[in-house]
Order: structure tokens, then sequence, then C-alpha cells
């Protein structure tokens, strides 16, 4: 069951969980109000997974590639790194699937509230188009951290969508 909990105001340093005191969880059901969908599938087996397949096909996932989030394969890793945790929102659904390694997604609730969810190996996240979101890597980073991405329509879409908000 993938874990998902209130940030606290200060956050200061993003790959720490960074929870609120008092903790407050976060269930499926509330992701699934946000438009937030979660499955946990075998990673192992992702390249003839039935189960992969069987979501790609319903939701008309037509692509799909990996990105891994090392120094040595991702380029401009810092920078990289530093644009997927600046708040913004796509116009398209954010779909990752965590095939190895771990990270958090935060997201931002009705009430514009930070809502954490990590994710880690074998967790298939979608964020639905227009909600404010960020990513990082938390404490783990080094493990060797795959995603995978997927969308509808040319890979292209997903690129040049960021859009930091300024409130
Ligand atoms: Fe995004």
């Amino acid at each position: 069951m993938v874990q998902a909990w209130y940030l606290d105001a200060s956050s200061a340093d993003p790959r720490r969980p960074n929870r609120a005191e008092p903790a407050r969880p976060v269930g499926l059901e509330q992701l699934r109000r946000l438009g937030i969908l979660y499955w946990k599938l075998d990673p192992d087996r992702h390249e003839s997974d039935p189960e992969l397949e069987k979501i790609r096909k319903e939701r008309h996932y037509s692509w799909m590639d990996i990105v891994t989030l090392s120094r040595e394969k991702l380029p401009d890793y810092e920078e990289k790194l530093e644009m997927f945790y600046t708040e913004h929102l796509h116009g398209d659904e954010e779909i990752r699937y965590v095939l190895d390694g771990s990270g958090y997604f935060d997201v931002r609730d009705a009430e514009d509230r930070w809502i954490r969810i990590a994710v880690a190996k074998g967790d298939m996240i979608t964020l639905p188009a227009g909600i404010y979101h960020r990513f990082t890597l938390d404490e783990q980073v080094g493990r060797g951290d795959r995603l995978g991405r997927a969308g509808r329509g040319p890979a292209a879409a997903l690129t040049g969508c960021a859009s930091p908000r300024t409130t």
C-alpha cells in the first residue's frame, strides 16, 4: 500500500519524509478523490506484464520510456532534479512507474495543502491533468532509481509543459 501524509510547513530538506506533527496520514480514497490512481505491479516483469498491458490498453497509454535518475545516466542531473521539484502542472496526466529505487510525489489538495506520496519499486501512479505537483528522490538516493514514464499521443507531449506556480 502506498504511504501518503501531509507535509510539515518547514520541509527544509525535501528528501526527508517531513511528516506534519501530529501525523496526518492520507489514504488511497482521499488520493482517489483528488484524481490520483495507484497500482502495485511487479517491476521485474514490466516488459511482459499482462496487468501493465491491461492498464495501458484501458487508459490508452500509447508510449512508454524509462529514465534512470542518476548522475551517470541522466544528463544535467542536478538541473533536472531541481526542475522535477519545482511545483508545476501539466495539461495531461502524469504517469509514472517506479522500476527501481524510491522517491516522493508531492501534490496539492483542494485547499492547496501539500500531500506527500512515497513511491517505491513496483508503484505505479497517475496524477490527473491540472494538479500542482513536484517530485524528489528520497534519502535512499543512489540505489539506481529508475522511472517508467508513459503517456498518450507522442512522447514529446510530456516535455516542456512545466509551469512554475507563482503564488
Ligand atoms: Fe510533472
